[in-house]
């Protein structure tokens, strides 16, 4: 069958980039590649007693269909805990449950981008929404990130010269791939040059809560008084990855057509997983949960780094984030990147090519992406060892 795909899908190609990353998937390859959360991190004793108590006191709720905007008290419960917690979320703004934060990204697009209209994005930013956004027809136009987040003059340069610029999507805490965090004056910034020239900005903050250093920088979110910001949040790395829930909080207009697009989607996210981020919100210990979470983090990030200095610190330079799941490792300008990569994952250790994470994957880079929290400890240890060595190749 000579199958004719959709104009939107069939200019959707696989890379060189993710080949080298399917090669590198193996079972005995050291995951510095993932960007999962640390499987230690899983409360299964609980969601296990709480998955239970669900069946035998109300199983109709979770095995019903239910409504598209989410579980009543699991969108109170969080909207409160966004007000109490991080200021953020005004009386005009609404909060709805979607099937992870992703499902949030690609309807925001969906609402606001017609085929043509640009997305402004951190340029290196999260392939997931990247890829999302291509398929939707939309023109990307990336901004390069800087260690306290995006140029802010390319970011208005992008906002004068780009056509029908629609949205600006913004990771602003312990960046996906970066680790960086926008700084107060750049999300003050940000915000401001979207109001100068009425945009939307997309908020993606999957991370928000994995701060292991340093103090919390207010939400980009907490600053909207113009009804501009779509917030993303997400259970994926505090509760569990696979539970599939995620939330936005935007206006309610937005929200009202977001629902309506996520209708067309899956109709609404699965009750018991909602039911369960509920008790694990007001039934469990929350707050003593997330800081395991960063002492776990705290921890590999350290450890990761410290190996990093050991094994090849006078050669490379490497983001040394505050929070989240990743840093970025520029390597030197002798060393080709792709092929470091392959030749780190012919040796068993994957990481991914800083390419994959442009706007543009041609344009030059010499940076990979290492994950401290899908590896053990002791993979850690090994993995950039092991990494180190690759890089005395090149220097041989
Ligand atoms: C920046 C960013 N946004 C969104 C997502 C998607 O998260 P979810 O699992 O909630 O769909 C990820 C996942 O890694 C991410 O890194």
């Amino acid at each position: 069958m000579n199958y004719s795909f959709s104009n939107r899908i069939a200019a959707l190609q696989p890379s060189i980039i993710r080949e080298i990353l399917k090669a590198s998937s193996g079972q005995n390859v050291i995951p510095f590649s993932a960007g999962n959360p640390a499987p230690e991190t899983f409360p299964i004793e609980a969601i296990r007693t709480f998955t239970q108590s669900i069946l035998e006191h109300d199983p109709v709720t979770a095995l019903q269909y239910g409504i598209t905007e989410g579980y009543v008290p699991l969108r109170e419960a969080l909207t409160q805990h966004l007000k109490t917690g991080f200021d953020t979320g005004k009386p005009s703004d609404q909060l709805f449950i979607v099937s992870g934060a992703q499902q949030g990204i690609e309807l925001a697009c969906k609402v606001f981008c017609n085929e043509g209209d640009t997305i402004i994005c951190e340029s290196p930013s999260f392939i997931g929404s990247l890829n999302s956004f291509r398929a939707s027809g939309a023109k990307l136009a990336g901004v390069p990130m800087e260690m306290d987040g995006m140029d802010i003059e390319k970011l208005e340069q992008a906002l004068q010269t780009e056509p029908n610029v629609k949205m600006i999507y913004v990771i602003p805490s312990f960046q996906n791939p970066t680790g960086v965090t926008t700084s107060l004056a750049k999300r003050k910034a940000i915000y401001e040059l979207a109001k100068k020239y009425g945009v939307m900005i997309l908020e993606d903050n999957p991370y928000g809560e994995l701060r292991f250093n340093g103090d919390d920088v207010p939400t980009i979110k907490s600053m909207d008084d113009e009804g501009l910001v779509i917030y993303v949040g997400s259970f994926s790395k505090i509760l569990s990855a696979g539970l599939r829930v995620g939330f936005v909080q935007a206006p309610h207009e937005v929200v009202e057509k977001m629902v309506v697009a996520k209708q067309g989607e899956d109709v609404h996210t699965a009750m018991l997983p909602q039911i369960l981020a509920y008790k694990f919100m007001t039934e469990y210990d929350y707050a003593g949960h997330i800081n395991s979470i960063r002492e776990v983090y705290r921890r590999k990030a350290t450890l990761m780094m410290d190996k990093l200095q050991e094994h090849m610190g006078e050669s490379i330079t490497y983001t040394q984030p505050d929070g989240g799941l990743f840093l970025w490792c520029d390597l030197p300008a002798h060393v080709p990147m792709l092929d470091y990569a392959k030749t780190a994952a012919a040796q068993g250790v994957a990481v991914v090519p800083g390419n994959a994470f442009l706007v543009n994957e041609q344009d030059p880079c010499n940076a990979i992406r290492l994950n401290f929290s899908t590896p053990s400890d002791e993979q850690i240890v090994k993995g950039v060892e092991i990494l180190g060595q690759v890089l005395k190749g090149y220097n041989a």
